[in-house]
């Protein structure tokens, strides 16, 4: 499973962690719901979750950003390039090209959606986990 949060991907950064666990659980969510083999189509559940994954990331890239800022975090800019171009993607995924696409390009969708978030998540953000750490912020 893609989505499954170990604590080695926490950043010591209490909020942060908590709000990036959610983040894996609303993806794994998402897969699961996709990844289903039965007779019944699940666009409606998949749309619904696309949309809260798109909310909450949102919310938590807001937060993130914010504390950036009021750091100085020198790495913000490149940062926030990677939030927005995500939230692009992700808004362009409409009901439409869930209903016209195949599973298998539905799982693809899925699949970029979750290796997208937990790659940001593993890698990106990691990089300020040490400047906000030797301040204090945890
Ligand atoms: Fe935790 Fe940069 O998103």
């Amino acid at each position: 499973m893609i989505f499954k949060w170990k604590d080695a991907y926490g950043c010591n950064i209490q909020e942060i962690d908590s709000q990036h666990k959610r983040l894996f659980e609303i993806g794994s969510k998402v897969f699961e719901v996709a990844s289903l083999k039965d007779e019944f189509d699940h666009y409606d559940e998949i749309i619904n979750i696309l949309e809260e994954l798109k909310e909450y990331t949102v919310y938590h890239f807001a937060y993130e950003e914010k504390l950036m800022q009021e750091n100085n975090y020198e790495g913000y800019e490149e940062h926030k390039v990677e939030h927005d171009f995500f939230i692009k993607k992700i808004k362009r995924i409409e009901r439409k090209d869930l209903e016209n696409a195949q599973s298998e390009a539905i799982l693809d969708i899925i699949a970029f959606v979750a290796d997208w978030v937990s790659n940001h998540i593993l890698k990106t953000d990691m990089n300020y986990k040490k400047f906000f750490n030797e301040k204090g912020i945890c």
